[in-house]
This record gives structure tokens, sequence and C-alpha cells, in this order.
């Protein structure tokens, strides 16, 4: 069937400002919205500039909007979408656009490490690894399915109003550490998180839970770095 694609097209080296271009695309029900910008650029227009690696939702570098929703272009179908076969497609929000839809990814990386993204631990060093139970794994479990793929950030209400909100990516990493039985970092990563900027930026609007391609329940997990920084207070 002949599908629509209206998609955003931008060079800040040539363009004064943003465009949108048309192309028809022949697609199935089953392929995937990367499947048809594939064949746009393949076959259409080579001047067309989009990322992906995996084609299965492992990579997240193909995160992008796709008729006003935040999605990795290659885990939506053109089936999903009762759009009468009319695509309307973005660049990520939030971002700056280095060209189409390609956005500067840059600052979601800054905030990445600024949370330390890493496993500190004043324990001496093992022989082998540093292990823990199963028991404990299962409640970083959640955290361990994130692809970095920025769905949640550029969706998020609170980072599009303050660009020194974390967000909720970096969020949900630092309660990957927080929970961590084996770090040691605990007390410093609750105090680099207790403020506005930081865990206490979410208001609880669920927008990153919901956008989330691995189905991760980011707003809880940011709920409970809130409960450790309490608890910690408590302890002091
Ligand atoms: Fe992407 Fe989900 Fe990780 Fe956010 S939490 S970066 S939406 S995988
Ligand atoms: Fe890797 Fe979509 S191309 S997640």
């Amino acid at each position: 069937m002949k599908c629509n694609f209206t998609v955003f097209r931008f060079d800040p080296a040539d363009d004064d400002t943003p465009r949108y271009q048309e192309y028809t695309v022949d697609a199935e029900p089953t392929d995937k919205i990367l499947d048809c910008l594939n064949k746009i650029r393949w076959e259409q227009d080579p001047t067309l500039a989009y990322r992906a690696s995996c084609s299965h939702g492992i990579c997240g570098s193909d995160a992008v909007t796709i008729n006003g929703h935040v999605g990795l272009a290659c885990q939506k179908l053109v089936r999903d979408y009762k759009t009468a076969n009319n695509f309307v497609i973005e660049p990520l929000p939030l971002f700056e656009v280095i060209k189409d839809l390609v956005v500067d990814m840059d600052p979601f990386f800054d905030k990445h490490r600024y949370v330390r993204p890493y496993l500190i631990s004043d324990d001496d060093p093992p022989e082998k690894e540093r292990l823990q139970s199963a028991e404990d794994q299962d409640i970083i479990e959640p955290a361990l399915r994130c692809i970095l793929c920025a769905a949640c950030t550029s969706t998020c209400p609170i980072s599009r109003a303050n660009p020194d909100y974390v967000g909720p990516a970096a969020l949900l990493r630092a309660f990957r550490y927080v929970y961590d039985s084996r770090d040691t970092a605990t007390g410093s990563r609750l105090a680099q998180l207790n403020s506005e900027d930081g865990a206490w930026g979410c208001k609880t609007m669920w927008w990153c839970t919901d956008v989330c391609p691995k189905g991760i329940p980011v707003t809880r997990c940011i709920g409970q770095i809130k409960r450790a920084i309490r608890q910690e207070k408590k302890n002091a």
C-alpha cells in the first residue's frame, strides 16, 4: 500500500529554516517505520539523514517523533498508526538538530556522565568478579534494560522547562547504582541527587514511563531515589 511520509528536513549549514518534504513509500502494514525511512533514503533521496544501527530495539539510536509521539523507528510498525497511512516524522524534541532527524545527543550523555554511571566500591577487589544475589539484581533489573534512547528525557516536560534538570534517563541510571548492593557510594550519590535539578525535579507526570520503548517503570524508579533520600536524612 502507498504511505505518505512528511519528513522534517533541516541542514543548519545550508538552510535558514526547517522545511517538510513529502515522500510516497510502498509499504506493508508490518513494515517498520525504519524500513520506510530506509526505502526513502536508499531508493529516493540519499540526502535524508537519520540514525539507526541494530534495527531491533537494542542500540537506542533511532528514537524519533512519529505523528507527534516519540518512539523507536525500528520498533513502531506502519499498522500501529491509525492515520490513513499518513506519517509525519520529526526529530526528537528538546535536542538541537544537527541534520534532518539527527539531533545532538551530547547534552543527554553529559547528564548521564554526571550521575557517575559506573560501580563505585571501597571494598577490596575480588579475585574474579563482584557478585550479587539474584534477589539483589532483581531490584535494579528494570534499569538494566535501558538502551539510552533518550525517548524519556526528550518527552519529559520538566526537562523541556528546566535545562539543568538531569532528566529521567540519567535518574534511572543513578537508581541503578543507588540500589546496587555492591556500590558503596550511596550517600554521595543521594546527596548529589537531592535537589530540584536532581530527583526532586521529577513531578511524577509519568510521561517518561509511558514513552519508554523497553517498558521500564522510570517514574517509579525515580520515586525510589526520593524515598532513599528521605531515609538517608532520617538516618543522619
Ligand atoms: Fe530510552 Fe527507556 Fe532508557 Fe529512557 S529509560 S533512555 S526511554 S530505554
Ligand atoms: Fe537500534 Fe532502533 S536501530 S534501537
